[in-house]
């Protein structure tokens, strides 16, 4: 009697844990989550192309664990078509919500409504779109890149004001057709653009990374002896193009005026040591704000359409003062 008791139990304990098993899949985007309140995120990250990118992924993965959300990550490589066929496997999936990175602004649309027509939401982070129709995404999470440009570009003109003759930047550009390569672009070349004095006489991509960086620089000085300011669109081409800048003689933040954006702690270092002159925030740690988005929007609830990140901007000497307590 005792053993028959028994059996039932387990075979009954058996059936709970598949149907969580189960569950884990998600709604179907049915606009609730799994049986028993579990939520699986779909993420799709741009790849692992920079400090800031890393960190990035370390801030979704250890907040998705502290939410108790179940994280299917997928690393595109910088490639749309990977994200693209990321997303479709996770509408197959049926997972409860999907977020992702976009690594360029545009040719979104059609798998965005294919999310939509299986009731999937989606959240953007980090990066835009540039859909015309905002109801193919609940929300954008992440920087405000213009006004990041914005903060490079009056640094620069607030630095260089007694001034009086042309000064030359050379600019290394984020990954063509990245939302933060264009906006910051846009953003730097606003504030600069009110002073004729101040002349972009070379502008390419580095693709956000250190390797690039260094290539492009290389190039850059010799194609133009006279280069005075860089302006490069993350830390870590700016540390690629430190060491074609040394490689080439010259004295990074002495001979040539460096800024960069991100503040990782690679890039805080050389904040510090004076071979960058001064570094634009933009936070890697978006994951808890993440997942209580994804929560809420699960729960069918209203979100803002845009949740833009605190960010500030760092001097030599700041550098110097926060760098022992950096997260990242
Ligand atoms: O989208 C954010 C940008 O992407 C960071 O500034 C850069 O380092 C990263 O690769």
């Amino acid at each position: 009697m005792f053993k028959k008791i028994s059996s039932l139990l387990l075979a009954a304990a058996a059936a709970v844990a598949l149907a969580g098993c189960g569950s884990g899949g998600g709604s179907g985007g049915s606009g609730g989550s799994g049986n028993d309140g579990s939520i699986t995120m779909g993420f799709s990250q741009v790849g692992a192309e920079s400090g800031w990118r890393t960190a990035n992924t370390k801030s979704v993965q250890d907040a998705a664990k502290n939410a108790g959300i179940t994280l299917k990550f997928s690393d595109a490589q910088q490639k749309q078509e990977n994200q693209i066929k990321a997303i479709r496997s996770f509408i197959q999936q049926k997972v409860d919500v999907i977020a992702f990175s976009p690594v360029v602004e545009s040719g979104w649309d059609t798998v965005l409504k294919e999310a939509k027509n299986a009731g999937i939401p989606v959240i953007l982070t980090d990066r835009a779109v540039d859909s015309a129709d905002k109801t193919l995404y609940k929300t954008f999470l992440g920087s405000d890149f213009v006004e990041e440009g914005r903060k490079a570009g009056r640094w620069l003109v607030e630095n260089k004001k007694d001034e009086t003759g042309t000064i030359n930047i050379v600019e290394l550009q984020g990954t063509t057709g990245s939302a933060p390569a264009n906006d910051r672009k846009a953003g730097f070349a606003e504030v600069i653009g009110a002073d004729p004095k101040f002349k972009i006489i070379a502008s390419q991509t580095g693709d956000f990374t250190r390797a690039k960086g260094k290539e492009v620089m290389e190039a850059f000085l010799k194609a133009h002896p006279d280069i005075d300011v860089l302006f490069a669109h993350n830390d870590d081409m700016g540390l690629g193009a430190i060491e074609a800048i040394e490689g080439a003689g010259k004295v990074p933040g002495k001979d040539i005026t460096i800024i960069t954006i991100d503040a990782v702690k690679d890039g805080m270092q050389a904040l510090a040591d004076g071979k960058i002159n001064f570094i634009v925030e933009c936070s890697p740690l978006l994951g808890p704000q993440l997942m209580d988005l994804a929560k809420k929007v699960v729960a069918g609830q209203q979100v803002p359409d845009r949740v833009v990140t605190e960010e500030t901007t760092f001097t030599q000497e700041q550098a110097k003062q926060v760098l022992s307590t950096r997260q990242y």
